[in-house]
């Protein structure tokens, strides 16, 4: 069975020890999603699985067959970027970029959990809606690290955009 990477259907690797991670860079040259520590403590190789963010360092290439794999290179449109991405640019939400494309996919995974009614570490009600607010974001954000500390651009961004139908 095929996986499929941003709507096209790819085969999975022979071997089932390589990562998602490293399928998608080294068998498909899609370089966008990073590679920082590759032991899940970066967040640099986020990205969506049917929606749902994952480490992709973590993950066996081979258990996704028959999934929907998202990767930064899969978000722009036929209209031009993903709204976030246009944010990012805005709202300085990058330096360097390394930890970009996963601090995206993660966001839009993040919002869609909000949506979900999720809650955090930092939820004061675990019944009621989530609100998005600037601390929930930040907490539901640590998993993706940015070394250029960009991190107050990255919360505007992602505030403006894909959290703004949960803000508070
Ligand atoms: S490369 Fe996967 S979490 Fe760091
Ligand atoms: S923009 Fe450089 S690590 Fe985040």
């Amino acid at each position: 069975m095929s996986l499929i990477v941003n709507g096209e259907a790819v085969a999975p690797p022979s071997d089932p020890r390589v990562s998602l991670l490293d399928h998608l860079r080294e068998a498909l040259h899609l370089t966008g999603t990073k590679k920082g520590c590759n032991q899940g403590a970066c967040g640099a190789c986020t990205v969506l699985v049917d929606g749902e963010r994952i480490l992709s360092c973590l993950a066996l290439a081979v258990q996704y067959e028959g999934r929907s794999v998202t990767t930064i290179e899969g978000l722009a449109g036929e209209d031009g970027l993903h709204p976030l991405q246009q944010a990012f640019i805005e709202h300085d939400g990058f330096q360097c970029g390394y930890c970009t494309p996963g601090q995206i996919c993660s966001a839009i995974g993040m919002a869609a959990e909000a949506g979900r009614g999720v809650p955090s570490h930092v939820s004061a009600d675990l019944t009621a809606a989530v609100a998005l607010t600037r601390e929930e974001v930040q907490e539901r954000m640590s998993g993706n690290l940015c070394r250029c500390g960009a991190h107050n651009g990255i919360v505007d961004a992602i505030r403006a955009t894909v959290a703004a139908e949960w803000a508070a």
